[in-house]
């Protein structure tokens, strides 16, 4: 089968009897022998079995999990390559509220061991990733994605939950790495661990945490009071809160919105762990941030606390709920929702406000199309992509749009 074209996650397709056919790991151009997963009326769903006439632009994938372990689904191509797929992947989407091909592309200074976290899932093997679209676990002894600190530690932490036979119990584990390494088990009921090797193997720089069933995380090894300063911010390491994965994009991105926000009155909706509402505060008038997980609207109210800011107020609870409720007028709307986008009641209460502005943060090209349709008061001015995920298909988008007068 020819592949002719690429698909909205990157994949290529071609077709089998008329029938669209999405095949991922191939690029346009290649004739490729596929066998088919899911059919239905509409499309088919294939893996390629062989790729008979390769693409010229197609290269040996580093990673020995590549296509099995779900995590990573551009390493067949340069990454300059897939910059210009990402382009293409997004002006394709754009066309839909017929916004043009002109946007700036920020890349990832780094293409590989750029993730500041990973969820590793128990496997018989080991611990490992889900493949993509399934449950099903693939045993990993490394991942790409992660630097050399993370990748050690999850040697050190793969050979303990064999060592102790923990898998029966285990859910899953967090490795995060910020100012320090972070460790957090997951299990599914009470089990008594000592984790005091683990602790020795992993070093002084770490800290290990571990949960039952859907219980918060208790520090069980390390310094409980770790702190950590960006953006000039002084804020607390949490396992268990919304941090952006890639440090040097999430710089360039926080820096762009900062750089539209002096001197307004802003609502930052989606606000997470505090930190982009406490970067934006520094340069607003005033901020509203409106934040649903209990985990990171007490993490933003410390870092508040911490940074004694005057001009922030946290609300915790759903944006639309939280809109529909207070009665207050903004110059400018930061909305950072994540992969669904925003919910129906919070983008009906934005369109209806009096902002001038709204810059949008998105994790999802199709549901921020579909949010900007909706955005009926609003038209799409600018809009920049930050490549926060290399080798996989996402991206972020950031986006301003001003009120039609
Ligand atoms: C993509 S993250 C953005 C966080 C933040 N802007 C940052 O850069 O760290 C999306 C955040 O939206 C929160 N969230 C999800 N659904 C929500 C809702 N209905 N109302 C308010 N917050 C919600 C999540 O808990 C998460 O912290």
């Amino acid at each position: 089968m020819l592949i002719t074209d690429f698909g909205y996650n990157g994949e290529g397709v071609g077709r089998v009897n008329e029938k669209v056919c999405f095949v991922p790991y191939t690029l346009v151009g290649e004739d490729v022998e596929v066998k088919v997963v899911k059919e239905n009326t509409s499309f088919i769903k294939a893996v390629p079995t062989q790729i008979i006439e390769p693409s010229q632009k197609r290269k040996v994938p580093p990673c020995p999990y590549y296509a099995q372990c779900g995590g990573c689904d551009f390493q067949h191509m340069a990454y300059a390559d897939e910059l210009e797929l990402k382009k293409n992947i997004l002006a394709r989407q754009l066309s839909k509220v017929r916004f043009g091909e002109d946007f700036k592309i920020y890349s990832s200074k780094r293409e590989y061991a750029y993730r500041n976290k990973i969820k590793l899932f128990t496997h018989p093997k080991g611990l490992g990733l889900k493949q993509a679209g399934s449950d099903k676990v693939v045993a990993i002894d490394k991942c790409l994605l992660i630097d050399d600190e993370m990748n050690k530690a999850l040697t050190h932490i793969n050979f303990f939950v064999k060592s102790f036979k923990l898998e029966k119990y285990l859910e899953n584990v967090i490795i995060k790495k910020h100012r320090c390494l972070n460790v957090w088990f997951v299990f599914s009921k009470e089990v008594e661990v000592d984790f005091m090797g683990l602790s020795l193997a992993l070093g002084n720089n770490s800290r290990i945490y571990a949960s039952f069933a859907s219980s918060k995380p208790v520090l069980k090894y390390g310094d409980k009071d770790l702190e950590m300063t960006e953006f000039g911010i002084i804020c607390e390491e949490r396992v268990d809160a919304f941090h952006q994965v890639n440090d040097d994009i999430c710089n360039k991105l926080y820096n762009a919105i900062m750089n539209k926000v002096e001197g307004k009155k802003m609502l930052n909706a989606y606000s997470g762990a505090g930190l982009l509402s406490g970067a934006i505060a520094k340069q607003a008038k005033q901020v509203v941030a409106i934040e649903l997980g209990e985990a990171e609207h007490e993490s933003a109210e410390k870092l508040k606390a911490r940074n004694g800011i005057k001009n922030l107020q946290n609300l915790h609870g759903d944006c639309g709920m939280v809109l529909n409720e207070i009665n207050e007028t903004f110059d400018c709307v930061v909305v950072d929702p994540p992969r669904s986008g925003c919910d129906k009641l919070a983008i009906e209460a934005i369109n209806a406000s009096e902002a001038k502005q709204i810059i949008y943060v998105s994790c999802n090209p199709a549901s921020f199309v579909r949010d900007v349709a909706r955005l009926s008061n609003y038209k799409l001015k600018t809009v920049e992509l930050f490549d926060m995920f290399p080798r996989t298909a996402n991206f972020e988008v950031l986006a301003s749009l001003e009120k039609i007068l």
